[in-house]
């Protein structure tokens, strides 16, 4: 067993009957989904699913797990998913994948996120290791851009993988990713970030997280807000 299945493992016994669960996306949250087919198969666990992306439906369905779409709930109990960094005071990066927008209605939606990552997530500040993806609506890329700008932001068009065309989100968004220059901290940058018309979401996941479960060395650190 490997870090990320370690932390999934441990998350997925946090899941009890009757609970609607979010299922997150990446390769960490991919484990989950797995341990929580297997509980359902082995322990008659009874719960209900909510995808955050075509991914992880595509997973969850192959596995036999009971999925609701998104529109036909207004909460849920848990949401569990990766994160691309953590900052100290939990605060989170995310959406290098085209889901951001399901990921943090999810984030918001539960009664509890977890959060699973393995040491090399923990970072002093966001934005630390990775741009900060912003969904924009196509027409306004550039006035989004400029506003970046003057919070102290570089923001570059996300590419296609081979470099020939835009990366368009699930969502039909295209992405700005974002780097910024001062060591403005994550709470900060999201205010400001909330505050500019045009985006239509951005990674940082400020004052959602319940728990941190961090695998490291063949062991797993849960750190609870
Ligand atoms: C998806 O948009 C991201 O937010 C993922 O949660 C993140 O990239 C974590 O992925 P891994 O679990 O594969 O590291």
């Amino acid at each position: 067993m490997n870090d990320k299945q370690r932390v999934a493992y441990s998350a997925a016994q946090h899941v009890k009957n009757g609970m609607i669960v979010g299922l997150g996306t990446g390769s960490t949250a991919n484990y989950f989904i797995e341990e929580l087919a297997r509980r359902c198969s082995e322990d008659s666990l009874r719960i209900q699913t909510v995808a955050s992306s075509v991914v992880s439906t595509i997973k969850a369905q192959q596995l036999g797990l009971p999925l609701l779409a998104m529109e036909h709930v207004n909460r849920l109990d848990l949401y569990v998913d990766g994160a691309d960094e953590v900052a100290p005071d939990m605060t989170l990066l995310k959406g290098q994948g085209y889901d951001l927008v399901r990921e943090k209605l999810l984030a918001k939606a539960c009664d509890s996120f977890l959060v699973l990552i393995d040491a090399s997530k923990r970072v002093k500040r966001i934005g630390q290791n990775f741009p900060v993806p912003i969904e924009v609506m196509p027409f306004a890329w550039r006035l989004v851009q400029r506003s970046v700008a003057t919070i102290g932001g570089h923001g570059t068009l996300r590419q296609t993988a081979n470099q020939d065309g835009l990366a368009v989100t699930s969502h039909g968004s295209l992405v700005l990713d974002v780097v910024f220059e001062s060591n403005i901290d994550g709470k900060t940058l999201n205010e400001r970030l909330n505050a500019i018309p045009g985006i239509v979401e951005h990674g940082i996941f400020s004052g959602l997280t319940r728990a941190v479960f961090c695998g490291h060395d063949g062991q797993v650190d849960e750190e609870w807000a």
